[in-house]
């Protein structure tokens, strides 16, 4: 089994190794870094994984290092772990940071080294995630297909090219919080409707988390999913023209693109 490095073992490193370990990958073929060790010790406990505060010892004979810090961190991390990385045969590099273009991830790491830039988003801490991916020029297919088997793990797996990455954040990466926003709103407005706080949340919830699962295991269009409850003259048709009138597709087209280019403003 091969041997992963979580380099940042915060958030997101968390979700990739709980999916790994759930997935049946061995534990003591993980190994995650952190600076803080308590966090460490409770990662140790929790998942049965190895820690160090060493990256070098974590990155040194790994198959795969994910890089899970946060990406003003990622070059300095990656430049310092250069040569150790080189002296393994194979190793493959692949940041999670937002951002993080792959041409200084490449100027970071030893001519040669394959990086790959991945853009997931939070639903990977429950399994669910979406993983845009990126390879680099010396990243083979086979590498890109053993990235993807692992990453499938903690969710969906994409290969996009980085120029799509902008508009990646906007509809996978920073789109779990829109459909929340949109959850909040749902549960104040039974609220006004008369229901009591905690049924609004559990129906709220309990039926955005439904919508999501039949437009995902279903092939068919939302359009679609959305026709067949929307009754001639009913009242599924007059909340939706309520919504339509509000201009919701144009709040989301302008949303989408404010995200794209705020993206790309912070270095996407
Ligand atoms: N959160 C999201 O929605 C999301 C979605 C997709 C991608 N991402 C990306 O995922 C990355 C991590 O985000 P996060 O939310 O998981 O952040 P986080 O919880 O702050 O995790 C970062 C971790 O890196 C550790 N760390 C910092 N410098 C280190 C170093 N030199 N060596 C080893 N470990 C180091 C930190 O340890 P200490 O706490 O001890 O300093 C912390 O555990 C970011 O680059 C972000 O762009 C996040």
């Amino acid at each position: 089994m091969s041997t992963i490095a979580i380099i940042g073992a915060g958030n997101i490193g968390e979700a990739l190794i709980s999916g790994l370990v759930a997935a049946g990958h061995d534990p003591k073929s993980v190994i995650a870094t952190n600076r803080t060790p308590s966090r460490s010790k409770y990662l140790e406990n929790e998942y049965g994984i190895r820690t160090t505060d060493d990256n070098h010892a974590a990155v040194s004979g790994a198959d795969y290092v994910f890089v899970c810090v946060k990406p003003p961190q990622v070059v300095s991390v990656l430049s310092e772990l250069a040569d150790t990385i080189d002296k393994n045969d194979s190793t493959v590099v692949a940041s999670l940071a937002a951002g993080v273009k792959i041409a200084d991830m490449e100027e970071a790491v030893s001519a040669g080294t394959p990086v790959i830039r991945i853009m997931a988003n939070t639903p990977m801490i429950v399994g669910a995630g979406m993983n845009a991916c990126t390879p680099g020029r010396y990243v083979s297919d086979q590498q890109m297909d053993e990235v993807a088997e692992v990453l499938s793990a903690v969710g969906d797996v994409v290969v996009v090219k980085e120029d799509q990455m902008d508009a990646v954040v906007a509809v996978s990466g920073s789109a779990p919080a829109y459909y929340f926003l949109f959850t909040e709103a749902l549960i104040d407005a039974g609220v006004q409707a008369g229901l009591p706080r905690d049924l609004a949340l559990k129906l709220a919830k309990s039926t955005v988390a439904g919508a999501g699962a039949l437009l995902s295991q279903r092939d068919d269009e939302p359009a679609t999913l959305r026709a067949n409850i929307s009754s001639p003259g009913g009242s599924t048709v007059a909340a939706l023209r309520e919504l339509e009138e509000s201009g919701i597709r144009g709040a989301v087209f302008r949303a989408v693109e404010a995200c794209a280019r705020r993206s790309n403003e912070l270095g996407g």
